[in-house]
C-alpha cells in the first residue's frame, strides 16, 4: 500500500482556489490520520495562467501533471475572457488531451440529508445511484473545427478503439456495482452512434455478467429525471455525456455536490475535477460548496492512488457533515465554505 503521493494541485479560477484550498486542508487532515505523506505542487491554470504565463496551461504544467501521481483540479473560466481568442477552458481541454484521460467517471447519488434540496420530488430522487461514464477525448469537442464568416462546423469522429476502451471502463464499473450498463447514443440518426452501438455490443461479449441495454440520448434525458433509479452505469460519448451529467446534477440538489474522475490508461495519472465551473457569481465570497471538491479528492484515492480506505473515510465524513446540517447556501443551508470544511475535518476517521 503506497504511503507517499505526489499530487499536482491546479486550483484555477473563481471558486476553484476556494474549493481546492478546502480539499487540501481535508487531505492534510487525512494524511495525519492515516499516516501517509502528501507532496503537493501547485500551479496556475485557466485565466490565472493566461494572465501570468500567457497561455491557459503552460508546457511545464503539462509536464508536471504527467510526472505526478494524480492531479486535483478546481475549475477554470473567467467572464473577462468570454468571446476572446484565448479561453481559460482551453487549459482543461489541453490537459485532458495531453494526459489522454479518455474516461470521465461522474457518480450521482442521492444524499439522504439532501433529499429536499433537489427540485425533483423526494420519491423520484430517493435511492438514486448512477455512474455516468463519459468519453472525454473524442467526438465533436475535439474534431476539426471550421469557423467561417457565415458557416461553421464541428466534426465528430469516433474510432472503434476509442469506443472499445471507454466501453471496457464502463463494463468493469458495472461489474463492481449492480451489473447493469446502459449505452446511450443516437444510432437512429448518427453514423458515430451506429459505430458506438456496434462496438459496445462487441465489447459486451467480454462481460457476460453485465446486463446491457441501449437507449437513445433524447429518451435517456427524459428517463434520467422521470425514473433515475432505472440506471446503474451509463456510458456515452463526449457531447451527450456533458449534457446528461449536468442534467443529473439536479438529482442530488446542486452542482456543488458532484465529483468526477478523468482516467487514462492504467498507470497514467488521473485528472480529478469537480463537475462544476468557476461560479463567478459567488467567487470570492467564501460561500462556495466544497463538498464536490472533497468528494473529488475521495475519488482520487479510490481510482488514482489505490487507497479505498482513505476514500471511504472522506465520503463518510461528508455524509456525516451533511446529516449534521453543515449545508452551504446552494443546498438551502447557511454555512460557509470554512464551516463546512472544518466539519468534514472533524469527522475524518469518526466511526472507523
Ligand atoms: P458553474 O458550474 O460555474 O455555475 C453554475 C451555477 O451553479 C452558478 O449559479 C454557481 O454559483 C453554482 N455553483 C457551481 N458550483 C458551485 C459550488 N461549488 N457551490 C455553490 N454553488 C455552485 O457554471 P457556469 O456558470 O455555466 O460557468 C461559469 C464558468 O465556469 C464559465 O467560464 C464556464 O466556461 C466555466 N466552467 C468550467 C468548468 C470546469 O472548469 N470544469 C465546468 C463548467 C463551466
Ligand atoms: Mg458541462
Amino acid at each position: 500500500m503506497a504511503d507517499r503521493f505526489d499530487i499536482l494541485l491546479l486550483p484555477g479560477d473563481g471558486i476553484g482556489p476556494e474549493v481546492i484550498g478546502a480539499a487540501r486542508r481535508v487531505l492534510d487532515a487525512a494524511a495525519d490520520h492515516f499516516g501517509f505523506e502528501l507532496a503537493c505542487d501547485e500551479r496556475l491554470v485557466g485565466a490565472a495562467a493566461i494572465r501570468a504565463e500567457g497561455a491557459p496551461v503552460s508546457e511545464e504544467t503539462i509536464q508536471a501533471a504527467k510526472s505526478s501521481d494524480a492531479i486535483l483540479f478546481g475549475a477554470v473560466g473567467d467572464p473577462e475572457f468570454d468571446g476572446g481568442d484565448v479561453r481559460p477552458e482551453a487549459g482543461l481541454l489541453a490537459l485532458r488531451k495531453a494526459l489522454d484521460t479518455f474516461a470521465n467517471l461522474r457518480p450521482v447519488a442521492a444524499i439522504p440529508a439532501l433529499l429536499d434540496a433537489s427540485p425533483l420530488k423526494r420519491e423520484i430522487v430517493e435511492g438514486v445511484d448512477v455512474l455516468i461514464v463519459r468519453e472525454l477525448t473524442g467526438g465533436s469537442y475535439f474534431g476539426e473545427k471550421v469557423e467561417a464568416f457565415d458557416y461553421s462546423s464541428d466534426l465528430s469522429v469516433y474510432t472503434k478503439e476509442e469506443v472499445v476502451r471507454v466501453a471496457r471502463v464502463a463494463f468493469e464499473a458495472a461489474g463492481r456495482r449492480k451489473g447493469r450498463l446502459t449505452s446511450v447514443d443516437k444510432a437512429n440518426v448518427m453514423a458515430t452512434g451506429r459505430l458506438w452501438r456496434k462496438v459496445v455490443n462487441e465489447v459486451a461479449e467480454e462481460y457476460p455478467d453485465v446486463e446491457l441495454d441501449h437507449v437513445l440520448a433524447d429518451a435517456a434525458a427524459m428517463h434520467l429525471i422521470q425514473n433515475p433509479r432505472r440506471f446503474d452505469v451509463i456510458v456515452t460519448d463526449n457531447l451527450f455525456g456533458d449534457m446528461l451529467s449536468d442534467e443529473a446534477s439536479v438529482l442530488p440538489g446542486s452542482m456543488g455536490m458532484l465529483p468526477s474522475a478523468s482516467l487514462g490508461a492504467p498507470g497514467t495519472p488521473g485528472l480529478f475535477e469537480p463537475v462544476h465551473g468557476s461560479a463567478p457569481d459567488i467567487a470570492g465570497k467564501g460561500v462556495a460548496n466544497p463538498y464536490a471538491a472533497i468528494l473529488t479528492a475521495a475519488m482520487m484515492f479510490r481510482h488514482g492512488l489505490d487507497r479505498p480506505d482513505v476514500s471511504d473515510a472522506l465520503e463518510r465524513a461528508v455524509s456525516t457533515a451533511t446529516e449534521a446540517g453543515f449545508l452551504t447556501r446552494d443546498l438551502g443551508g447557511d454555512k460557509n465554505t470554512e464551516e463546512v470544511t472544518q466539519a468534514v475535518i472533524r469527522w475524518i476517521g469518526a466511526g472507523e
